[in-house]
């Protein structure tokens, strides 16, 4: 039993989740989302959502229940998903990708390309395609005889990381971890002393964009095919069959010979896709149609 001696809720005892509401609840998010909610997700579950209840002055996960799935409330599924998505993420995460990207990949792409599409998908707060961005405008910097251009779209199916995204506003201590050299040339302090954050500059900022994209949706309708997909950590969330289907899917919009990376602890083995691995984890699309 939870205490929840807050704010406005200050002497409501709210009632565990009970294994019908905890079933409920997983059940909905394994099919709208893909992520896997086993019982030892329940506690996650729970506290996360007490947030949401106590942000609408709700007693107990029943009422909670019926206000989303039986009223239908689709705002309310939106911030539901939100609350149990895990975001976890950070500039230059898994860095040798980005060492492949700079000395293999973009090299290779700049041969034929006049401008390098790469899509981020599963980009949380934005800082994998903030670096990304980083990585491709330095290597623009240092290769100036190649009229080379880019541009990013970063998806993720959390509304609060994708308004974080499109902010670009990171705290100033993550952003001191970064080499001076790229701070300088990428972000901006807040002119406040007393605000310790730090926003992307326009310039690295106008090369990105992002939309809200659920990759249990039959298709991804994207505009564009693209030259890299990033998907990394995200399908770790799911079961095989449906990595397999995502990938499937991401390959509609991966050009031939494009690069797809995934996290360091996924893997497309034993499934069957038309990619060939390049090196652990990096794999370029193989020439063969989809419908
Ligand atoms: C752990 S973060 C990884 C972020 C980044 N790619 C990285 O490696 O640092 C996983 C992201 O996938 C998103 N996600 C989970 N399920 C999704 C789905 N069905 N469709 C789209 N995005 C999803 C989550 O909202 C979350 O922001």
């Amino acid at each position: 039993m939870i205490n929840t001696q807050e704010q406005n809720h200050s002497t409501q005892i709210i009632q565990d989740l009970t294994d019908k509401e905890f079933s409920k609840i997983a059940r909905y998010i394994e099919s709208a989302v893909g992520i896997k909610m086993p019982e030892t997700k329940r506690i996650m579950m729970q506290s996360r959502l007490m947030r949401r209840l106590r942000k609408l002055k709700i007693n107990s996960f029943g009422e909670y229940i019926n206000y989303v799935f039986d009223e239908q409330n689709s705002s309310e599924l939106v911030l539901m998903i939100d609350a149990l998505t895990t975001n976890k993420t950070e500039f230059f995460r898994e860095p040798d990708h980005f060492d492949y990207l700079t000395n293999t990949v973009l090299p290779e792409l700049a041969k034929t390309k006049n401008i390098i599409k790469i899509w981020s998908a599963g980009c949380s707060s934005g800082e994998e395609p903030y670096s990304i961005s980083i990585v491709v405008s330095e290597f623009i910097k240092n290769n100036p005889k190649l009229s080379l251009d880019f541009s990013v779209t970063g998806t993720d199916i959390s509304t609060n990381v994708l308004d974080k995204a499109h902010n670009a506003v990171y705290d100033i201590d993550v952003v001191n971890q970064l080499p001076y050299q790229l701070k300088k040339a990428y972000f901006l302090k807040c002119k406040n002393e007393n605000v310790n954050l730090a926003r992307i500059k326009s310039d690295l900022r106008s090369h990105v964009s992002f939309k809200r994209l659920n990759f249990m949706d039959s298709d991804f309708c994207m505009s564009e095919i693209f030259d890299i997909i990033f998907c990394r950590n995200v399908l770790i969330y799911f079961d095989k069959v449906t990595q397999e289907n995502v990938i499937s899917k991401l390959m509609k919009y991966l050009q031939p010979n494009g690069y797809l990376f995934l996290g360091h602890s996924e893997t497309i083995f034993s499934m069957d896709l038309p990619l060939r691995t390049c090196v652990p984890t990096v794999y370029t699309k193989v020439n063969k149609t989809y419908d």
